[in-house]
């Protein structure tokens, strides 16, 4: 149904048409840049036009592709559709879609994986191309072109600023309740000019709950009535568990020697259900009056406001279960005086990360013995997802934390290697390891110390000894003593995984 309800400005609603129109004003060979972020606010029916556009051009013979920029990753509604009909050129930032991953790997679409804070400040500087459309999801188009925003904020005020032209979604289905929630800082400058950022606490609000855009940019508004794709998020399981267990044992310590408040510093969790068990885990824990400057929001943080243990959350994006969705929207008015979403350059940014003193838990793929981590890449040449803010927050948090199981594949593989197979957080800013084995506490230690520990505290029995022999001899026959390796066989463990299916 078409009614305009939603598009409250008297001119623009006269950009109202059908996604099939404003798919046609959508060339080839251009940069688009789409909202969404982690399933959420992501457009719903454009894409999809475009999609079956560019698949008409194709059984021309006609060639059509253009460059995909997000938040981070979207649905198969987008991602999906236009990797099937191999559509995108170049994708950036962050993708989680199985055909995209599939055509990335196959060499078929090129990716830049960068850091999430980068994004719009790369667009700024000039460094990423031209950005020529924006589609951009809202929740309503308000007089003179103003915006509210969806249910992630993303990259949107970025794309809506440098586009050369605009497509707006309106969607009917997010809760006209989240005006309020969005905090949009318009205050940053390019260098020389910048100024301190004013957030000193998760809760500020330093900016405007709108999305502003020069009207005359649009040239296309689309009404749509579409939920989220929504997250399914399993309960947690026993290695999940455990991982959370460790980790709030070690807060809990860090609290008694005075090193963390009692009601911790500001969390940030990433994507997933183990992150989403770590707060499950809070749930159940002594501390009160917690506090999140994070990405995602996620049922378990959502569950952890609603019960009061969370005071306050502040986030970019809500990525909710249909079930979570279903409360949010309930007790709107409730959780918009305790979350806020902020533009992603915020939510991620270094600044305010290190000035709040974040505790940062991410998931990972592999560690090795030194503590270098890799989270984006399979035996050193897939990609599995992106880096996403984990870098972001990894680097300048207060205290960062990665997190695996101890094993993959039923125990093909060894989570913790001699050498990682490609490495996107250093030793450098890794400092707690954990696994369902056991946490590593690596503040303040030496390489050759952090070895011992990781394998003692978070490799798998079934691989403990041979990590423990291939340290053994690097100790032994290594030219340099400061980080021993066989450069011979340090990443064997891969190849032999590659070769027989067994690390
Ligand atoms: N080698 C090969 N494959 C491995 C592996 C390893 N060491 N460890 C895990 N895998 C495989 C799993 O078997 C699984 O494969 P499947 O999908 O075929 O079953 C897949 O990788 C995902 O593993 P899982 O244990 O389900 O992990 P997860 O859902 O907790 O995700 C990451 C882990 C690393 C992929 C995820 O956290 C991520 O993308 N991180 C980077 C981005 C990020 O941190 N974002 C948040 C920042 S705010």
């Amino acid at each position: 149904m078409s009614d305009g309800a939603r598009v409250l400005d008297p001119v623009l609603k006269g950009k109202i048409m059908s996604a099939e129109e404003a798919a046609a004003l959508i060339p080839s060979g251009i940069n688009v840049g789409m909202s969404g972020f982690t399933g959420a606010g992501y457009p719903k029916a454009v894409p999809l036009a475009l999609a079956r556009r560019i698949a008409a051009a194709h059984e021309r013979g006609e060639p059509f592709k253009i460059g995909v920029w997000t938040g981070a990753s979207t649905a198969p509604e987008l991602d999906g559709a236009l990797a099937k009909v191999d559509g995108i050129e170049m994708r950036l930032p962050y993708q989680s879609d199985p055909t995209c991953r599939e055509r990335i790997n196959a060499g078929q679409m090129d990716y830049i994986d960068i850091h999430l804070s980068h994004v719009a400040q790369f667009v700024w500087f000039g460094f990423l191309g031209h950005l020529h459309v924006a589609v951009v999801e809202v929740a309503a188009v308000l007089e003179g072109g103003r915006l509210l925003p969806s249910t992630s904020v993303g990259n949107n005020k970025t794309w809506l600023d440098q586009a050369d032209k605009i497509i707006i979604e309106v969607n009917r289905h997010p809760s006209l309740g989240l005006e309020g929630m969005h905090d949009v800082y318009y205050g940053t400058r390019l260098p020389p000019h910048r100024q301190p950022i004013p957030l000193t606490h998760p809760s500020d609000r330093i900016g405007t709950p709108y999305l502003e855009c020069d009207p005359s940019k649009i040239i296309a508004i689309v009404e749509t009535d579409q939920p989220d794709r929504n997250t399914v998020f399993t309960p947690p399981d026993e290695n999940s568990r455990l991982i959370a267990g460790h980790i709030i044992e070690f807060l809990t310590h860090e609290v008694k020697k005075g090193r963390l408040p009692e009601n911790l510093l500001p969390l940030q969790s990433g994507v997933g259900n183990v992150a989403n068990a770590v707060f499950a885990g809070l749930k159940e824990s002594p501390f009160e009056n917690l506090t999140a400057y994070t990405e995602v929001l996620q049922d378990g943080m959502l569950d952890l406001v609603a019960c009061g243990k969370l005071s306050f959350a502040s986030a970019t994006a809500l990525s909710l279960s249909h079930e979570a969705a279903a409360t949010f929207n309930a007790k709107i008015d409730d959780f918009r005086k305790k979350i806020v979403l902020r533009p992603q350059e915020i939510s991620n940014h270094p600044e305010i990360i290190r000035r709040l003193g974040i505790i940062a838990m991410n998931g990972m793929i592999e560690a090795d013995i030194y503590g270098n981590v890799n989270s984006t890449h399979i035996m050193g040449s897939s990609i599995m997802n992106g880096i996403g803010g984990s870098g972001d927050f990894a680097r300048n948090a207060y205290l960062s934390f990665f997190m695996t199981p101890s094993q993959a594949k039923g125990g093909a593989i060894s989570c913790i290697v001699p050498m990682v197979s490609h490495v996107d957080h250093t030793e450098h800013d890794v400092q707690v390891i954990v696994t369902e084995q056991g946490l590593a506490d690596l503040r303040g230690l030496a390489p050759k110390q952090r070895a011992k520990l990781v394998i003692e505290k978070c490799a798998h029995p079934h691989f403990r000894p041979a990590l423990e022999d291939y340290y053994r001899r690097a100790l032994r026959e290594s030219p340099g003593r400061h980080t021993p390796h066989l450069l011979d066989e340090a990443l064997s463990w891969h190849s032999r995984y590659l070769k027989t299916g067994m690390m």
